[in-house]
Order: structure tokens, then C-alpha cells, then sequence
């Protein structure tokens, strides 16, 4: 069965409440403003000396370090988890519910650590904290909310199409989670820094100048927090990838992850197209004259028109990969993707 990418599962959401349309869609143009500039004004704030990405807490920067190190002991871990005693709890849930159902019992804090090891428990720490940390907003919190579920998906679809292709899967999870934290991170600069930036159009307005940006701003914020370059590079390109020798498999893993959480019910993109029926989201590389991939329609019959088919089979011979083993990797990961909505309550995932 050939994979068509996108159908988007649940129709009717354009716009969050707060006003943004949803991330990865495309906001109407406002002639009088220029998100060519705009988009040039918020790089300068955020490649400035002086800027600082939201504040992820000690146990996640201190897991980070520890993760690139190949001779770390329990004994450095479970300290370190013990201290923060609020993603304490959170892990031993976490790891006592995934123990029950292969009939493991664990005790100490020590068999937790021990039960997920350093890489799962460096992934969940990474996860809980951009949740507390960077995808909370109120000015935005709508938008946030579909970022981090958006977010969460992706990084679950990563991983398996990493377990099914070349991609170094310890990256794959924390790459997909933080592909678009630069939407994020730039609408904490909005928060932050308005009288700096002074008057704003309104949210729609500025999305196409957030768009073309997201992927360098999340590469800074990346570096900032101390990722690995290869998933700082990863996030920057996300969009445009360069071709050849020079091609990230990981970068092309996001951005398959992430046209997969759309196609699975978890995109953001209910989008408001510009008219040209293309998505400003994508890189220049996608949105050239290259033939559109055959879609499947919306429920709301609307074209969905986000991947050119050349870009999804480059990206995937990238990855060795071929259209039909979609589905397989799809299917590896819905446990997860159902998680998700049920985790927070939701039950949306469908
Ligand atoms: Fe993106």
C-alpha cells in the first residue's frame, strides 16, 4: 500500500484561541507589513550576546552533560534524579507503568534508573521540561499546547523511523521533541521584549516572519542548552535541507516525523493557506517548482498540499527507506501517539 501523504484526521481548528494560526501553516499576508524584516528584527534579538532561551532546570542540563560520556555510572544518575525529587515521582510512574506490563516489579529509585537507564531517563527529563518549561506561555498558551503535542508526536515518529534506518536513534526522540521549539522560543521573545519591538500586527500577521525563522532560532536555543550539534544542525535545516554529501539523515528524519504526526492527527496545520497553495513553513528547497505529491484530500475538502512529492523520496532515499515502509513506522509508534492525548487528558488522538 503506498503511504500518501497528507490527511489530516481532525478538521475545523484554523486558528488558536490565541489567535495564531496553528505552527507549520501559513498566516494570511498583510500587505503593509513585511515579515522579510520582521523576521531579520526578531534574528537580531535572538543572535545577540545577551539572549537567553528559557531556563531548562539543573537535572535536565546535568543529564545532558552526562549523556554524551560513555562511562557513566548509575551511581552519578540516580544522585542526581533523587534531587529533583519532583521528576522523581514522574519517573518512577513513568517506569512503573511500563514495568507492570512486562511483569517487572521495581522497588528502589536505583531499580527505576537501573529499569530505564541513562538515555530514557535523559529523554523524559528532557520532555518534562520543555513542557514545564518552554511550551507555556500565557499570552500563547494556546498555541504552545499544540506545539508540545505536535512536538511530542514528531519525536516519537522519529524515533521509529530511526529504528528503521541509519538515524542514530539516541537522537532521534530529543531531536523530533525540540524540532519547532523555535516557534516557541520566539513567542517568548514576543512576551518579553514588546515595548523593545514596539507596536505588533496582530498574531497572524507576524506568523509567516516566525515561520521563516523557526528552525535557526530552535538550532540557538539548541546550543544554549548544551544539545549535540548533529541535533542543533538537525533543527535548523529541518526545513531546507541541503542536498548532497552535506544532506542531514537526521534533519530529513524530522521533517518526515513531522508530516507524519499531520498525517497521524497531531499536526498543527490546519493551515491557512497564502493563496498560492503552498506552505511558507517549508524551506525554499521545498516550495520550488517541484511537482506536488498526489495528497489525499481534508475533511474539510480543502487540497492539502504540503509535501512535494521529489522532497519526501529524497528525504526517504536518504534514509534508505521507501514510501511503503511508512505505514510500518506509523504503526510502530501509535501506542505513543495515543499516550499522548491520554496522558493530558484529551483523548484526541485518533
Ligand atoms: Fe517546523
Amino acid at each position: 500500500m503506498e503511504f500518501v501523504p497528507i490527511r489530516t484526521k481532525r478538521a475545523g481548528r484554523s486558528r488558536g484561541a490565541d489567535g495564531f494560526p496553528h505552527p507549520c501553516g501559513t498566516g494570511r499576508a498583510d500587505p503593509s507589513f513585511d515579515p522579510g524584516s520582521f523576521a531579520l528584527t526578531l534574528l537580531d534579538v535572538i543572535e545577540s550576546p545577551d539572549y537567553r532561551p528559557p531556563i531548562l532546570p539543573p537535572i535536565a542540563t546535568e543529564l545532558l552533560a552526562l549523556a554524551t560520556r560513555v562511562d557513566v555510572d548509575l551511581d552519578e544518575i540516580v544522585p542526581l534524579v533523587e534531587r529533583d525529587g519532583w521528576f522523581a515521582v514522574r519517573l518512577r510512574a513513568a517506569a512503573s507503568a511500563e514495568a507492570r506490563a512486562t511483569g517487572v516489579k521495581l522497588g528502589s529509585l536505583r531499580q527505576v534508573c537501573l529499569y530505564f537507564g541513562l538515555l530514557q531517563i535523559r529523554d523524559l527529563v528532557i520532555e518534562e521540561s520543555v513542557a514545564d518549561c518552554v511550551f507555556l506561555g500565557d499570552a500563547h498558551q494556546d498555541t504552545m499546547n499544540g506545539l508540545r503535542r505536535h512536538s511530542l508526536a514528531t519525536g516519537h515518529l522519529a524515533r521509529s523511523l530511526a529504528e528503521c534506518s541509519s538515524v542514530a536513534s539516541e537522537l532521534a526522540y530529543v531531536a523530533g521533541l525540540l524540532h519547532d521549539v523555535g516557534i516557541a522560543g520566539v513567542l517568548h521573545v514576543l512576551t518579553e521584549r514588546d515595548i523593545e519591538l514596539g507596536p505588533l500586527p496582530p498574531p497572524s500577521v507576524l506568523w509567516p516572519a516566525i515561520e521563516r525563522i523557526h528552525g535557526r532560532v530552535g538550532a540557538i536555543m539548541a546550543r544554549h542548552w548544551g544539545f549535540a550539534p548533529e541535533i542543533a544542525l538537525a533543527i535548523e535545516v529541518h526545513h531546507d535541507q541541503p542536498a548532497g554529501l552535506d544532506a542531514s539523515p537526521l534533519a530529513a528524519a524530522l521533517s518526515i516525523a513531522s508530516e507524519l504526526a499531520h498525517h497521524e492527527g497531531f499536526g498543527l496545520a490546519e493551515v491557512a493557506l497564502d493563496g498560492s497553495g503552498r506552505d511558507s513553513a517549508r524551506g525554499a528547497d521545498e516550495s520550488s517548482s517541484a511537482e506536488p505529491t498526489e495528497l489525499g484530500p481534508k475533511e474539510d475538502g480543502a487540497p492539502s498540499t504540503r509535501v512535494p512529492a521529489t522532497v519526501l523520496d529524497r528525504q526517504l532515499s536518504l534514509l534508505g527507506l521507501e514510501r511503503s515502509s511508512l505505514h510500518l513506522i506509523a504503526h510502530r509508534a501509535r501506542r505513543a501517539l495515543r499516550d499522548i492525548d491520554e496522558a493530558s487528558g484529551t483523548g484526541e488522538a485518533g
